[in-house]
């Protein structure tokens, strides 16, 4: 700045006394020497009007370099300034971008909450309705098995078989299950029938005697 002005002030004496006889005019001259190594020949009442003086084109140089200087300056602090709201327009950007991340991170957390609990209550349904099927089977099962027992013990189980054995409804799965698998070992002869029971028996599983067992218990 400071060289800036001291080039306008030379400018500014130039024009105003570059044809005069004054002081001024003599250190404008000087400065002017100094400063472009142009002496000027305009002497003492010798320059006519302005445009005639030698020195005016040294003064329009002068004049045009401190607007070069000055465009310069003004171009270096757009740069700085375009700059500095470039930087501030990246930092919003940045915080906008790290704030959609959040957002999307939390949206992102909360599908896969509702995705975890659907998937456990799905399980808890898949869950039920196997059991559901699994005892369906079970009682399916006990159901075909105890068609052949029904002509002896009566379809609801409450007739005495042969006159002689205990209605078998409500007696407990577990009971029926133990003497059942008695008979199919040959070790239970209550009224002198075992035999008859074993050969009713012996073709079947464990399976099919807890299947029947809990067929028989809920008639
Ligand atoms: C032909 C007739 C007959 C048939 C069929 C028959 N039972 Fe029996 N059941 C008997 C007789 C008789 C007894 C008594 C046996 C004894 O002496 O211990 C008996 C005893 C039982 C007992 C023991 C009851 C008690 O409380 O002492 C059970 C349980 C039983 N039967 C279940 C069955 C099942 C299950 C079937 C079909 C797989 C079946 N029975 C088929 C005649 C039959």
């Amino acid at each position: 700045m400071k060289k800036l002005t001291v080039l306008s002030m030379i400018a500014a004496s130039l024009l105003l006394t570059a044809c005069g006889d004054s002081a001024t005019g003599a250190e404008a001259k000087a400065a002017t020497e100094t400063k472009t190594e142009a002496p000027m020949k305009c002497g003492e009442g010798k320059c006519g009007a302005a445009g005639k003086c030698g020195g005016e084109k040294s003064a329009t140089t002068e004049a045009k370099d401190a607007v070069t200087n000055a465009a310069e300056k003004v171009k270096a602090a757009a740069a700085q300034k375009a700059t500095e709201a470039a930087d501030a327009v990246k930092a919003k950007a940045t915080e906008a971008v790290d704030s959609a991340k959040e957002a999307a991170s939390s949206a992102a957390d909360a599908v896969k909450e509702k995705a975890a609990s659907a998937v456990d209550s799905a399980k808890a349904a898949a869950g039920s309705a196997a059991a559901a099927v699994a005892s369906a089977v079970d009682t399916g099962a006990g159901k075909g098995l105890y068609a052949k027992c029904a002509g002896c013990h009566g379809a609801d189980g409450k007739t005495k078989a042969m006159g002689k054995a205990p209605a078998l409804a409500g007696q407990s799965a577990a009971d029926l299950e133990t003497n059942l698998k008695a008979y199919k070992a040959g070790t239970r002869n209550e009224h002198g029938m075992g035999m008859l029971m074993k050969g009713q028996v012996a073709s079947m599983s464990d399976d099919d005697i807890k299947a029947i067992s809990a067929y028989i218990a809920g008639l």
